[in-house]
């Protein structure tokens, strides 16, 4: 599997402790994030993240601010993208198996780094069930064809 990863100031010290998860569950990764402490704009990097997960350039992408708000919004106004603002092990799953959600946000204040790891792996090891879940998001990947 290929993910991309981006954080702005409020996250890039989390995204370093996801990187190094990633590496161990030999996942291929970019970070595209600002990686460093100076005071950057969220969407400048959530957006071409989720490009680069919309084109196909990377299966998922996993995207971290302060609260991780601004870049889930962000990363949903790309045509294709499903991204799901996850704080608890609970919806890290379902939305993997209801949604299909080809993004995951996470806040960087919000939530400490196990339970951030433990989400990621979880996130990253769950399955879309298909059936009527694969109707449900086709309504939205239909709306966004308008
Ligand atoms: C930056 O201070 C903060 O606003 C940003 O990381 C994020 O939480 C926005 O949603």
């Amino acid at each position: 599997m290929k993910v991309v990863i981006a954080a702005d100031h409020g996250g890039y010290q989390l995204a370093k402790e996801i990187e190094a998860l990633l590496q161990e569950l030999d996942v291929t990764i970019e970070n595209i994030g600002s990686n460093c402490a100076d005071s950057v704009d969220y969407s400048d990097y959530g957006i071409p993240a989720a490009e680069k997960v919309a084109k196909g350039e990377y299966d998922r992408g996993i995207v971290i601010c302060g609260t991780g708000i601004g870049m889930s919004i962000s990363a949903n106004k790309v045509k294709g993208i499903r991204c799901a603002l996850v704080h608890d092990v609970y919806t890290a799953r379902v939305t993997r198996e209801h949604n299909d959600s080809n993004m995951l946000a996470m806040g960087a204040r919000v939530i400490g780094v196990d339970l951030a790891k433990e989400i990621v792996r979880t996130w990253i090891n769950s399955d879309f069930e298909g059936g009527r879940h694969e109707r449900r998001i086709n309504k939205i990947a239909e709306y966004e064809e308008k």
